[in-house]
């Protein structure tokens, strides 16, 4: 019987650990966690989501204070196409960030940056670019493009000296996405150097509408897959989604996939940034207690643990400080909403917003619990303390036992 690591994922000359940790926003993916796959042989992934937040938190530097204050006197203004990001500290936090972490690095394995580039910043081309060049800048060893595919983005780092030696990879959740970036892409004479296939059990925000439960992840890769052959394409295919199990992984590896990309599992990881409070939910959550709603300002569907305390918050909109949602136009759906309840309880102290979350504010702070379709399953990956509580795992843990697991079973911790 077979397990993982009778496979090997090839980037060229470059054998890796097929097991890639997907990126987690913000800062659940920490550099600590990303280190440690890379440590072990396989690919981490670091998230590029909100970095000057991030980097205040972690490397004490201001980002958020000064942009606060800069723009103090439009909080109460609905219109917030004036709050703009400073080109040069997103550059600074990019580099703190993913320089630090490259400098960490340890091991055989590679570090990747997750680019959310849904979060438009006010500016989607320009603070785009600048996260995109900054990252290859830093020494990053690849880059992930996830939620929101932008068409363009190779096409913004096409004149870095970097662009064809950095591993560039998309995610996509259907074989038309594909499509389209091959054929936008095409004239870079610059293929992806993988090929994330998301299914609808995966965590985050989904490329999926309501009604994600009808599409299956082996469906989708499986079409990708003959696409590419058909092409003639040879680029790794990297299923993500609801693989739970070292067997779950082997089952893909097994029918052409390159590696496999995988969270869930890790959100109760000790390196992990979810704080241990929180990973307690995560361990305690049943089936029922997990829904894909419309509450993201993005747009896009997003699984998580009803009982978060991002859904019906009525906070205060707080572009000034962070804006990461902002559109083009200084637009995001959860200021209308706000305003609007705002408008029907002017004397409120608090007002609820049902409708949409927040983003910014509950995902910095770890109050959206954003999760994997198979979080409820995570209680048979670990122990129980005598107080009920559940015992949190190493990375190393879990991923030896993806690494190393046959027939289905999870190993449990000593
Ligand atoms: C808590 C959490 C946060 C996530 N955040 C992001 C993100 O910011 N960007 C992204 O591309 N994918 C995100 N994902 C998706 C993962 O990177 C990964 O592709 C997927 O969850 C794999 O499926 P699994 O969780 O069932 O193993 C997130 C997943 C989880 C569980």
């Amino acid at each position: 019987m077979k397990c993982v690591d009778d496979f090997r994922l090839r980037f060229g000359k470059r054998e890796l650990v097929p097991i890639m940790i997907g990126g987690m926003g913000v800062d659940i993916s920490t550099a600590e966690l990303a280190l440690e796959a890379a440590r072990l042989g396989g690919v981490g992934h670091i998230s590029d989501a909100m970095l000057p937040t991030v980097t205040d938190r972690r490397y004490k530097t201001k980002f958020v204070s000064i942009k606060q204050k800069q723009y103090k006197l439009n909080v109460h203004q609905a219109d917030k196409s004036i709050v703009q990001f400073d080109l040069a500290q997103v550059a600074e936090a990019t580099r703190l960030h993913v320089g630090k972490t490259m400098e960490a690095k340890r091991g055989d394995g590679m570090i990747f940056v997750n680019c959310m580039e849904k979060l438009t910043m006010n500016s989607p081309r320009e603070t785009l670019r600048t996260r995109l060049i900054t990252a290859l800048d830093a020494g990053i060893d690849g880059i992930t493009l996830a939620a929101g595919l932008h068409l363009g983005s190779f096409a913004l780092m096409e004149e870095h000296p970097r662009f064809r030696d950095a591993k560039l990879g998309i995610i996509v959740s259907s074989l038309r996405a594909l499509q389209l970036f091959l054929r936008k892409n095409s004239k870079l004479n610059r293929l992806p150097d993988f090929i994330v296939v998301e299914g609808p059990l995966a965590g985050g925000h989904l490329g999926f509408g309501l009604d994600w439960a009808q599409f299956d992840l082996r469906t989708i890769v499986a079409e990708v897959q003959q696409y590419l052959q058909a092409e003639k394409l040879d680029i790794p295919v990297i299923p993500a989604g609801g693989i739970f199990t070292g067997s779950d992984a082997v089952s893909f590896l097994e029918t052409g996939s390159a590696a496999v990309q995988v969270a869930t599992r890790f959100t109760v990881a000790k390196e992990c940034g979810i704080p241990e409070k929180v990973q307690q939910e995560y361990f305690k959550a049943s089936e029922e207690d997990i829904e894909v709603n419309l509450l993201s300002p993005t747009g896009y569907p997003m699984r998580m643990l009803k009982n978060c305390p991002a859904i019906g918050s009525g906070i205060r909109p707080n572009c000034e400080a962070f804006g990461y949602i902002l559109d083009a136009n200084g637009n995001c759906s959860y200021i209308d909403a706000y305003n609007r309840e705002r408008a029907l309880y002017p004397d409120a102290r608090r007002i609820s917003v049902k409708d949409k979350i927040c983003l910014c504010t509950h995902m910095r702070n770890y109050d959206c619990w954003t999760c994997g379709h198979y979080t409820y399953r995570l209680k048979d990956t670990t122990r129980r303390n005598a107080d009920g509580t559940y015992q949190s795992l190493t990375t190393e843990h879990i991923f030896r036992d993806y690494q190393f697991s046959t027939d289905n079973k999870i190993a449990l911790p000593a």
